[in-house]
């Protein structure tokens, strides 16, 4: 015997749940397309390379499903979409009309341990902008996550979008600190484990990197910074200019749940300057939903220079927890147009089956009962799958060319004659 139980951490969807991912996806599609976004696909399989470059190890070595293939080469499940995208915008970056709008909802395997929020299996939306430096790709990269939150029907006050920089860290770490390049990186990982350790263990790991404490207080301060103004005593304001644009942009166009947050990291290597995550800001979940960045020449790595990106990953699993603790998932059920034809017997199935025919072809979706019950079960089914209305075929209507529409709500009946539809 074989268990019937999914592999772990993967998803199965009953006709349940896949209504509510395909309200999910049609949400977010919706808005992408409203911006002007194209959407593109590719496989779930890449060369085990592409992540090396620029991924960030711990989900390389850690957290990839990779295996060598008959052939003897090494193979990754994709663990994410950038790279992939950005292997395709190299592939053809002579061709392609820059910039580039693109989503996509592919669906991504890590080896994770399973918990609220994270899971192996999970589908993620990809927004990116190819192919342009401007700011305002910045602005409108934020501003499409946020308002696909406001399409899912979210309150301004229950989410936030916290905006850091990796170009301010970069310059803070290495020129305001003068760090070693191993220290920047390791401060960068201990910024992006911050919330998930106690204060004391934050010091001490600091302290092992850094052996200053004046340098010490220095990074605590940093990474507790919330305002841009205060960030102008320790960065020079060139540095800030952008972040800047962006701050007042976004406010100006109303989108002003938004903070500067100094300690947002992100944990890919190749994010270059903007980072930002969108958190749940209520008390039953309060955690990230999802998030991006700009991540200047990634291209590089496939000998593409010069390509300039920005974009977020939105998963499916943090944001549909967030529409249940806000109750925001609208209730799927049938509709007038989904009828269920009930059979009285054997000898009417031929004149059902052409109703139904009929019916279809003039719009309406039309199941037809296949369980030869008595006509009472048959009805009772149907209210139990959540039809509204149900056909009654019998001898009677077989014989006078006509059907019974049978309003299960109200018990109302209509006798219908039968038009032919061509
Ligand atoms: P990421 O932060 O690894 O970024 O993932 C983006 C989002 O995908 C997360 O914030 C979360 O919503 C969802 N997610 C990630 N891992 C899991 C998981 N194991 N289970 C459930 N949901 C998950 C990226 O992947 C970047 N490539 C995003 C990006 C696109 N940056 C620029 N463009």
């Amino acid at each position: 015997m074989i268990t019937p139980k999914k592999y772990k951490g993967v998803r199965d969807f009953y006709p349940a749940d896949m209504a509510i991912q395909q309200y999910i996806f049609s949400t977010m599609k919706k808005v992408c397309q409203q911006y002007g976004y194209e959407e593109y696909g590719a496989s779930i399989l890449e060369n085990t390379e592409i992540y090396r470059a620029k991924t960030g190890s711990e989900i390389v070595n850690e957290q990839t499903y990779t295996f060598f293939d008959r052939g003897n080469r090494e193979v990754t499940i994709r663990p994410e979409m950038t790279p992939t995208v950005a292997r395709m915008v190299a592939a053809q970056s002579k061709s392609l009309l820059f910039p580039l709008r693109w989503f996509s909802i592919p669906n991504l395997l890590r080896y994770e341990n399973p918990q609220r929020g994270r899971l192996r299996e999970h589908w993620q939306l990809n927004v990116d902008i190819f192919g342009s430096n401007n700011i305002y790709s910045d602005i409108e990269i934020i501003s499409v996550s946020s308002n696909i939150m406001i399409a899912f029907g979210a309150q301004k006050e229950n989410f936030e979008i916290r905006i850091g920089s990796r170009k301010i860290l970069n310059f803070f770490l290495k020129d305001s600190l003068q760090l070693t390049d191993d220290q920047g990186y390791k401060i960068n990982k201990l910024l992006d484990k911050k919330n998930k350790l106690s204060d004391e263990a934050f010091q001490t790991i600091l302290n092992d990197i850094l052996q200053d404490a004046q340098k010490e207080a220095q990074v605590i301060q940093f990474a507790q910074t919330t305002d841009l103004k205060e960030l102008a005593n320790i960065i020079p304001s060139e540095i800030l200019t952008d972040i800047k644009i962006l701050f007042t942009t976004l406010q100006k166009n109303n989108i002003n749940n938004i903070i500067f947050d100094a300690s947002i990291i992100r944990g890919f290597d190749y994010y270059t300057d903007m980072i930002f995550e969108v958190f749940d800001t209520g008390p039953e979940n309060n955690r990230s939903l999802f998030g991006g960045g700009r991540y200047d020449n990634l291209t590089n790595i496939f000998g593409v220079s010069d390509i300039a990106a920005c974009g977020f990953g939105m998963g499916d699993v943090t944001i549909r927890d967030y529409l249940e603790t806000y109750n925001l998932l609208p209730k799927i059920e049938k509709t007038e147009n989904d009828i269920y034809i009930c059979v009285m017997s054997e000898q009417e199935r031929n004149y059902a089956s052409k109703i139904a025919d009929q019916l279809r072809k003039s719009g309406k979706n039309i199941t037809i009962d296949l369980s030869n019950k008595k006509i009472g079960k048959q009805i009772q089914d149907a209210s139990k799958k959540g039809f509204l209305f149900i056909v009654i075929i019998g001898q009677n209507e077989q014989e006078n060319n006509t059907y019974v529409l049978k309003n299960l709500e109200t018990g109302e009946e209509v006798i219908e004659n039968v038009i032919e539809v061509t």
